[in-house]
């Protein structure tokens, strides 16, 4: 049975400003992604913590959407089989030094922070971080 899902991925500002975003687009093409949309901008730091509102309680929800909004980002919705999951799969633990070997974060990622990717967690919430960047 088909299972063709999408999700969003963000390329973080630590990815962008290090040029790696052809990079990782590639990566995701090569495992069978399709980018059905993308943009590159920079957004503000209120819309950063609109997105990130799940982590509002969170002690690192500051500096994530100071860091959020501190530089270009790539927006993408994925689509294949699986996205959700396969995506998360691919992207690797949220902290880099806890990555599987193979996984973007550990490849790319700096710090639990500065951890170049960012994926949906589950179908539901893929549908609403897509709304967030490309309602039309
Ligand atoms: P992301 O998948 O974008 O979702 C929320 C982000 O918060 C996460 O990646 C991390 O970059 C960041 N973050 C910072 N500190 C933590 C923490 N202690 N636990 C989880 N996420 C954290």
């Amino acid at each position: 049975m088909s299972n063709l899902e999408r999700t969003l991925s963000i390329i973080k500002p630590d990815a962008v400003s290090r040029s790696l975003d052809n990079e990782i687009k590639e990566i995701f093409k090569s495992r069978g992604f399709l980018i059905i949309k993308e943009k590159k901008i920079q957004i503000e730091k209120p819309e950063a913590e609109k997105f990130y509102k799940v982590h509002e309680t969170k002690p690192f929800y500051d500096d994530l959407c100071t860091y959020l909004s501190s530089g270009p980002i790539v927006v993408m919705v994925l689509e294949k089989e699986n996205a959700v999951l396969d995506n998360r799969e691919l992207m690797g633990a949220t902290n880099p030094k806890d990555a599987a070997a193979g996984t973007i974060r550990k490849k790319y990622g700096i710090s639990i922070d500065k951890n170049s990717v960012h994926g949906s967690d589950s179908i539901e919430n893929a549908k609403i971080e897509i709304d967030f960047f490309f309602k039309d």
